[in-house]
């Protein structure tokens, strides 16, 4: 299948992409790869952009993602004392938010493969009123290290999608969370309006991996950026995804026309 640019997957290519056993091939952008290559790719892709991850989100995303991330943990209406797990965590921006949320007696668990990109998130947390809510672990989303039934809420925010088996990872996540639990999915999608997504998908091809270069020193990593969005499931099935996973109650909502969607989900009693 040879990709052209920019190009948004059709669904039986989506779906295989999302099923991939490990013996077999997965994608890594739109590059074909073996699946039980792709973690250890993942985590060098982080390598090179950890340092400057929070910069160029903010850069690149005009500042936007903050308020997509406000509004996601606003959706999973945290109360007083939650305890919650922030999975594919990163610097902490949805854990920082969670714990304000949860509050004094609350607990968040930061929890990402990535050792740099949990050591460039650590200065938000480290000395600031929040350092006793936030944990930080070092794990893989396919087999989360918790025993079942240990949280309130989970999240996982702009993470799944460099997940090989991502099904395995739901599923993960809907056995750490305690019957009825919440989770909040926060990831990339298809804009809704044709032209805003012609104008959306210049700007991703042509503009991201050049100021990827430019600025973060990597124009391979904001080349994956835009070609791992357009290989990820849509919002209605991923919601399909979701419900295979073990979660009832599922709802979406977009953000920006569909460039980034929130999808909360319910684990059933
Ligand atoms: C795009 S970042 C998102 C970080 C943060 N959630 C945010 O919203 O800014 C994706 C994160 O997922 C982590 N990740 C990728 N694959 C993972 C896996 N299998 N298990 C745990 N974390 C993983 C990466 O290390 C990276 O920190």
């Amino acid at each position: 299948m040879p990709l052209t640019k920019p190009v948004w997957l059709n669904a039986a290519d989506r779906r295989r992409q999302v099923h991939a056993p490990l013996d077999e091939s997965a994608f890594f952008g739109y590059e074909r790869i073996q699946a039980r290559e792709k973690t250890e790719r993942v985590v060098r892709h982080f390598n090179s952009v950890a340092r400057v991850y929070d910069f160029m989100n903010s850069l690149l995303s005009f500042g936007i993602h903050h308020a997509w991330k406000r509004e996601a943990v606003r959706m999973l209406e945290l109360k007083p004392g939650e305890r919650v797990l922030d999975v594919c965590g990163g610097t902490g921006d949805l854990a920082i938010l969670a714990a304000r949320r949860a509050g004094p007696r609350g607990a968040v668990v930061i929890y990402d493969i990535n050792r740099a990109m949990i050591t460039a998130g650590l200065p938000k947390v480290i000395g600031t009123a929040l350092e006793g809510r936030i944990r930080h672990v070092q794990g893989d989303a396919e087999q989360i290290a918790f025993p079942d039934h240990s949280f309130d809420a989970v999240m996982v925010g702009f993470g799944i999608r460099n997940v090989t088996r991502m099904r395995r990872g739901f599923s993960e996540m809907c056995r750490v969370l305690k019957p009825g639990g919440r989770l909040l999915c926060l990831e990339f999608s298809r804009p809704v309006w044709p032209m805003f997504r012609w104008i959306y998908d210049l700007y991703s091809f042509y503009m991201m991996p050049y100021i990827g270069e430019l600025v973060a020193g990597t124009r391979k990593a904001y080349t994956h950026l835009p070609e791992s969005i357009r290989m990820f499931p849509l919002p209605d099935e991923l919601s399909g995804m979701l419900r295979a996973a073990g979660f009832s109650r599922v709802d979406y909502r977009r953000f920006t026309n569909g460039i980034a969607v929130a999808h909360l989900a319910i684990k059933s009693k």
